[in-house]
């Protein structure tokens, strides 16, 4: 077995190097390919632990994550791991014995960073438009880096809570730069008429606010446009607002030490990525350009650039349906383990693990999962070689928001979660049962 070349396409499949190739595989069916996740078939994964089952590549992490390093290497900057895309502590420990921070947006992700990485409090980040009272409390015990803070009202909450524990917050606010990230409605957030942010032209009369505050520490700015964001432009426009309220700061007497920009960088779901070293290259320069000449460390919140495709949703062939014209694959895996393309009717690539032979004639088939609902598809109108009930399909870049937003909708226990790393697989989740599911009833 030998891993095909990383930019070959088998049968029209994209490969997702280093993570997820195809190699020849002589098993019982005789000549075909089967798909790998780094050395580990993902056949025998889904023996050993079942379907649906997320598998993630530690070798795509590391390799993401040292793209974001290198291309940011001559800025001072620290990569605040977004928790949201996948907050699995496994992957945590990871992200955090490689030197990450991370942004978190609730008490319990605060929880898991603390239990991933101990000593992790100072590299946090604490982002969302509303922090309660308690999970500030929680924060400011931990002794976080920064609270980005979104409106006069929470500004004001921090203040007691800082002031209840006589511990200082390191505040930045969260800018709203009226910058249109280009993205699908429902994750972009740098328009006025988004929930999120302080208008910019109102910040300064707010920083001024702050820095009267005792126990606030005016120390930054933040910003974060959306998410799924293919063009640097909107960055670049977005840090260079940012770069002209820091040269008013400065000017009113603060001293702003830190530049948040968030995350969004997008991935390619559709087509095979552009080299991602290039792509992270471009988005360094344009954030780092409009921050040349201020004297500032910069906090990156990537989340689904980093993990998006180090992961694949495996599921198996149920039925195979027809009605009228119409064919369907009915898969094991359903909307509420992997809710993008229910939710945004976003496009995930979908394979055959096993192919068997190079020519087959492809079948345009929808894949549906069991849940009761017309949304619950997985891909719609794929080509894809004929398939048979039992084979096993992955379901790529779904290392990002799949796990992270699945639920228990249909009362479906939710999957399990394997990290591989060259030969070794380890569970990282347990599968849900049903009894955890009824546990929490009364
Ligand atoms: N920082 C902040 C303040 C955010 O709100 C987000 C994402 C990130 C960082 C990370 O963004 P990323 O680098 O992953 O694009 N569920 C949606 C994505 C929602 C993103 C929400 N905020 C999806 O599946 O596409």
């Amino acid at each position: 077995m030998s891993p095909r070349n990383a930019a070959t396409r088998v049968s029209g499949m994209v490969e997702r190097p280093p993570g997820f190739c195809y190699r020849e595989s002589k098993d019982s069916r005789g000549r075909g390919s089967a798909l790998y996740c780094e050395n580990v078939s993902l056949n025998h994964l889904a023996k050993q632990y079942g379907t649906p089952l997320y598998v993630y590549s530690t070798a795509t992490i590391r390799a993401r994550l040292s793209a974001f390093e290198k291309a940011f290497r001559h800025f001072p900057h620290t990569i605040c791991y977004s928790v949201k895309a996948n907050s699995n502590l496994s992957i945590l420990r990871l992200l955090a014995r490689a030197g990450c921070g991370f942004d978190v947006v609730s008490g319990g992700e605060l929880e898991r960073v603390l239990r991933a990485d101990r000593r992790g409090a100072r590299k946090i980040v604490f982002s969302g438009v509303g922090k309660s009272a308690d999970e500030m409390l929680m924060a400011l015990k931990a002794g976080i880096l920064l609270f980005n803070v979104e409106s006069e009202s929470e500004l004001s909450v921090l203040a007691e809570c800082a002031a209840r524990l006589r511990k200082e917050a390191r505040v930045a606010l969260r800018v709203n730069p009226d910058v249109d990230a280009r993205t699908h409605p429902y994750i972009s957030t740098g328009l006025h008429k988004h929930k999120f942010g302080i208008p910019i032209a109102s910040a300064r009369s707010l920083y001024a606010q702050a820095a009267g505050i005792k126990y606030l520490k005016v120390a930054g700015v933040s910003v974060h446009i959306g998410s799924q964001i293919t063009d640097v432009e909107p960055f670049a426009e977005a840090v260079t607002r940012v770069a002209d309220l820091i040269r008013q700061l400065s000017a009113d007497g603060h001293t702003i030490e830190l530049v948040d920009v968030g995350g969004g960088v997008g991935i390619a779901y559709e087509q095979r990525e552009v080299d991602f070293a290039d792509h992270v290259a471009r988005y360094a320069s344009g954030v780092t350009g409009p921050l040349r000449e201020l004297k500032v460390h910069l906090l990156l919140e990537p989340g689904r650039a980093i993990i998006g495709p180090a992961g694949v949703l495996l599921t198996s062939v149920l039925y195979r349906k027809r009605n009228d014209g119409k064919r369907f694959l009915v898969v094991d895996a359903a909307m509420n383990d992997l809710m993008r393309p229910a939710l945004y009717g976003a496009y995930h690539e979908i394979v055959p693990v096993d192919i068997k032979s190079e020519t087959e004639p492809q079948e345009v088939v929808d894949v549906v999962g069991p849940v009761c609902e017309s949304g619950d598809f997985l891909g719609r109108d794929r080509n894809l070689p004929p398939v048979e009930e039992g084979d096993l399909l992955a379901v790529l870049d779904t290392g990002a928001y799949g796990m992270a937003l699945a639920s228990n909708y249909n009362t479906r226990p939710r999957p399990a979660e394997v990290l591989v790393s060259g030969k070794s697989a380890k569970l990282i989740r347990r599968r849900e049962k049903v009894r955890d599911l009824l546990s929490t009833e009364l």
